[in-house]
C-alpha cells in the first residue's frame, strides 16, 4: 500500500455529536494514510475533524477557518500501537472526551495512529520499535504542513496532547523539533519533506527519561519495602484490576539502595536551577535543594485541594499551620502513596517491562537499555542501541542547537502517580523552563495515573497561550 501524501479534500463525511447541551457538526475525514511507504497501513493513519463552521465562513470559539489552531492528540498508551482518537464520550462522565471538546471549542483537530511496540510487518519482523512511534507523530505533523493549503487551520498553533507513555511521546514532539536525528527514519517511511516542530505540548503523566526511570524511581521509594502493583483477575467475562501485593526481597532491596546511591549524579548533572536562580541539587543521601523543589510542588499541590477539602489536614505527613501547607515529609508521603514497581522498574532484569520491549529491534522483541541493569542481569546480551535510546528522551533535546523547542508547555503528574517517579516531570518542567519556555506545571491532589481528567481546564490553557 502507498501514499502519494494529498490530502483529499473531498472524501469526507459529515457528522455531528452531541454531549449534554452540546452539539458539534464537522467533517470527518478518517483513518488516511500519512505516510509515503506505510510498515503497518493499519497505525499509520490520521483522522481529521474540522468543525463545519469553516467551511461556511463563520467563527468558531473566537476562531476563523485561518486561525484555528490544531489539536493534535495521540491515543497511545503503554507504547502500544496506537489508533486515531476519535470524538466520543469521555471515560466516567457524560461529556464529549478531548477531541469533542476541542471541537465545540473551533479546534481542528489532527489525530494521529502510531506504530507500537508488538506489531510485525507482513515478513514478521517487528516494525514498531523505538523509535517508530515518535518518528510516525513527526510524519503526521509533516503531512499536515505539507498539506496546508488544503486543510483548514493553523499550522502554526499545532498543540499535541498525550496520557502516559502518550505523554511522554507529547513530551518528544514538543522537544524534538526538526531534529536532524530522525530524519533517516522519516526518510524510510517517506514522509512528507516538511518542519516537524509544534507549538506546544500538553503532557499527562509522561512516562520518559527511561534510561533514568529506574534510578529516580528508587530515589522516591527506597523507603518502602512493599510493592502493590497492578494485576488481573477475571471476574465473571470482565477483568478487574486488583493490587498485587509483594515484599521486596533482599536482593531487591540491595539494587534498590544501589540506584538510590546513582542518583544524585544524573541530578546534579543536569544543572538545574529553581525559581530563584539557585542550583537544584541533590547530596548522596539523596536530598537538597532538588528534593525541597519536589516537595514544594506537593505542598502547592495540597495547599489548593485544602480551599477546597477541610479533611485534607488528616494526613499525618502534612504541616498545617493556620490553613497553610507548611511542609511535608516526603519519606511518609511516599509510604502512603504505596511503590508500584519492583527496583529495576523500567529496564527490568527479566527483561519483562513495556520498556524492555519498547527498545527490541526488528528480530529481538525486548532488551535491555540501561549498561545497569544489563550487568545486574548478569547476561551478556546486546544493549539497545544508545543513539535510539537517547532519540526517545525529550530531556537531551531541550536547548539543543539542533531542534526546535516548543514554546508552551502543560504537564500534569498525579500526586499519587506510582508509575514513575515525581521526579521525572519536576526534572523535565525544570529544564523546559530553565532554557525558556513556558511551563503549567501541577501535580493534581488524590490523582493517580490518568489523563485527559480536567479538559475545561486544558483547553483554557490552550486558549489562552493560542492568543
Ligand atoms: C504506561 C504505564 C507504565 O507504567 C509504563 O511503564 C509505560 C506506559 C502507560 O500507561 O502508557
Amino acid at each position: 500500500m502507498q501514499s502519494n501524501l494529498r490530502f483529499d479534500e473531498a472524501d469526507f463525511t459529515v457528522r455531528t455529536w452531541t454531549f449534554g447541551e452540546e452539539t458539534v457538526t464537522c467533517r470527518a475525514y478518517e483513518n488516511f494514510l500519512y505516510v509515503k511507504y506505510p510498515s503497518d497501513p493499519e497505525h499509520q493513519v490520521m483522522s481529521l475533524y474540522v468543525p463545519q463552521a469553516y467551511y461556511e465562513n463563520k467563527a468558531s470559539g473566537g476562531f476563523t477557518r485561518d486561525t484555528a489552531p490544531v489539536f493534535f492528540p495521540n491515543a497511545v498508551g503503554g507504547y502500544m500501537p496506537g489508533l486515531p482518537a476519535s470524538p466520543g464520550a469521555s471515560r466516567g462522565n457524560e461529556d464529549g472526551n478531548a477531541s469533542f471538546q476541542a471541537l465545540r471549542r473551533g479546534y481542528v483537530v489532527a489525530a494521529p495512529g502510531a506504530r507500537g511496540r508488538t506489531t510485525k510487518d507482513s515478513s514478521g519482523r517487528f516494525n514498531g520499535k523505538a523509535p517508530a512511534c515518535i518518528v510516525d507523530l513527526k510524519a503526521a505533523v509533516r503531512y499536515l504542513r505539507a498539506n496546508r493549503d488544503a486543510i483548514p487551520g493553523n499550522f502554526e498553533r499545532i498543540i499535541s496532547n498525550g496520557t502516559s507513555a502518550g505523554g511522554a511521546l507529547s513530551a518528544l514532539l514538543g522537544a524534538t523539533g526538526n531534529h536532524p536525528d530522525y530524519a533517516p527514519w522519516l526518510k524510510e517511511i517517506g514522509a512528507a519533506e516538511e518542519r516537524d516542530d509544534i507549538f506546544a505540548a500538553s503532557c499527562y503523566c509522561p512516562i520518559t527519561n527511561l534510561e533514568q526511570a529506574d534510578m529516580a524511581y528508587e530515589w522516591q521509594f527506597h523507603g518502602t519495602k512493599e510493592a502493590y502493583g497492578r494485576a488481573f483477575r477475571k471476574v465473571g467475562d470482565r477483568m478487574e484490576m486488583v493490587p498485587a501485593h509483594t515484599v521486596l526481597t533482599e536482593e531487591q532491596l540491595a539494587h534498590s539502595k544501589a540506584l538510590h546511591a546513582l542518583f544524585p549524579a544524573y541530578l546534579n548533572s543536569l544543572a538545574l536551577a529553581g525559581p530563584d536562580g539557585k542550583p537544584l541539587t541533590l547530596d548522596a543521601q539523596g536530598g537538597g535543594t532538588f528534593l525541597d523543589h519536589v516537595k514544594q510542588a506537593i505542598i502547592t499541590s495540597a495547599q489548593q485541594a485544602l480551599r477546597k477539602e477541610p479533611g485534607l489536614a488528616a494526613h499525618e505527613w502534612l504541616r498545617i499551620r493556620n490553613g497553610r501547607v507548611e511542609d511535608v515529609d516526603f519519606q511518609a508521603f511516599t509510604a502512603f502513596s504505596t511503590r508500584m514497581k519492583l527496583p529495576f522498574a523500567f529496564d527490568g532484569l527479566n527483561l519483562e517491562t513495556p520498556e524492555n520491549n519498547l527498545f527490541g529491534t526488528e528480530m529481538i522483541d525486548s532488551l535491555h537499555f540501561t549498561p545497569c541493569a544489563r550487568e545486574r542481569a548478569g547476561t551478556e546480551g546486546v544493549l539497545a542501541d544508545p543513539s535510539i535510546v537517547a532519540m526517545m528522551n525529550p530531556m537531551g533535546a531541550i536547548g539543543a542547537a539542533e531542534a526546535i523547542t516548543a514554546k508552551h508547555w502543560r504537564i500534569r503528574h498525579g500526586v499519587v502517580d506510582r508509575d514513575t517517579s515525581l521526579a521525572v516531570p519536576v526534572m523535565l518542567a525544570t529544564r523546559l523552563r530553565n532554557h525558556g519556555c513556558e511551563v503549567d506545571f501541577e501535580l493534581p491532589w488524590g490523582m493517580a495515573h490518568a489523563g485527559d481528567y480536567d479538559l475545561e481546564e486544558l483547553f483554557n490553557w490552550m486558549d489562552q497561550v493560542t492568543l
